[in-house]
């Protein structure tokens, strides 16, 4: 990212011309003018996870049932009482914006480095074993373990709508890989003529995303041919199934293909976790999901492999997962 190419440093020149870079070819435009893009009726579902913890009999199973479809008829879904201190989720916001509202010189000593996933720009963010000397890394810290408590639950409870093992997942990962990606998109004076982020599905298992209080309406997944905004519920985490999880199941819980829009007014702040296997693992669809009826759609790959090939490649779509798709 060249200086010119800054979003936040365009956005401090306050002028309302587009460089050509950031201007979408007319059939990529977030055609945000037509209403069927906004259908506002229809919102993702919402999953109580403190009945899966501790809730009785009853509650829980009729929450992991909506659970089931959630993640067979949407691959996203926002979860609230979570159990995360809200203490907590604000810090972590604070953290964001002290970092992104540093002047770029100093951003800029943290550069991506092409093909990994480290740096400001494509600001992609280990949280394990690497140096973040950029911010409060107590908080980034305890998030992250706080994120992974809930990544490591979620997959069991997503393991039951399976009726699997409730450990499957967790014993197929190893040491599951972390990442933090957080994302500020700026007001953008056309909204309708570039996007915050391409489409794309996620390479993990699961994503965590936590929007920013008082951020714009930025998410919107794909569902049917129409792209529906994630509207933001306090306190809630929203979370959606990465390729990983499409291809254990073998199809039947899909990653779903989302983006983000800018807004003319209102900036946007997304801290976004990803979860998923150790790199050395070898994965391909559980035998149990693979019959005569669902035939095995994908081939075992390494998971370290997949990553590579992810994050070497542009956000298209949900192309990345053709690397593991069986061809007929
Ligand atoms: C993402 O897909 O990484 C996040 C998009 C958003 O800002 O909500
Ligand atoms: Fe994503």
């Amino acid at each position: 990212v060249g200086h010119i190419d800054d979003v936040q440093e365009l956005k401090k020149k306050k002028t309302s011309q587009i460089p050509e870079r950031f201007i979408r070819d007319t059939t990529e435009r977030p055609t945000l003018d037509k209403p069927i893009s906004y259908p506002c009726n229809i919102n993702i579902p919402v999953i109580d996870f403190s009945k899966l913890v501790e809730g009785n009999r009853d509650d829980f199973c009729k929450e992991i049932m909506k659970l089931r479809t959630c993640c067979e008829e949407w691959g996203f879904f926002q979860v609230m009482n979570h159990g995360i201190d809200l203490d907590l989720l604000e810090r972590i916001e604070k953290v964001a914006m002290e970092f992104f509202m540093m002047p770029l010189e100093e951003k800029q000593k943290y550069p991506m480095i092409p093909g990994t996933v480290q740096g400001y720009g494509q600001a992609f963010v280990f949280s394990e074993d690497q140096k973040l000397d950029w911010c409060n890394i107590e908080t980034v810290d305890i998030y992250s373990r706080e994120i992974r408590k809930l990544c490591k639950n979620l997959l069991k409870y997503i393991a039951i709508t399976l009726s699997l093992n409730d450990d499957v997942f967790e014993e197929m990962f190893g040491v599951a890989v972390q990442a933090v990606r957080m994302n500020y998109y700026p007001a953008c004076p056309r909204p309708d003529l570039v996007l915050g982020l391409s489409p794309h599905s996620d390479g993990s298992a699961l994503t965590v995303l936590q929007q920013g209080k008082g951020s714009s309406v930025g998410l919107q997944i794909l569902k049917d041919n129409t792209w529906i905004p994630v509207q933001p519920i306090p306190n809630a985490l929203v979370v959606n199934i990465g390729d990983t999880i499409e291809v254990l199941t073998n199809g039947r819980y899909k990653s779903v293909e989302h983006r983000a829009v800018t807004h003319k007014e209102k900036d946007r702040l997304s801290i976004v976790t990803f979860y998923a296997p150790s790199y050395e693992i070898e994965l391909g669809p559980i035998q149990e999901l693979v019959d005569d009826k669902n035939p095995c759609k994908y081939r075992r790959y390494n998971h370290g492999e997949y990553s590579k090939h992810y994050v070497t490649n542009k956000l298209q779509g949900k192309k990345t997962l053709e690397f593991a798709k069986i061809k007929n």
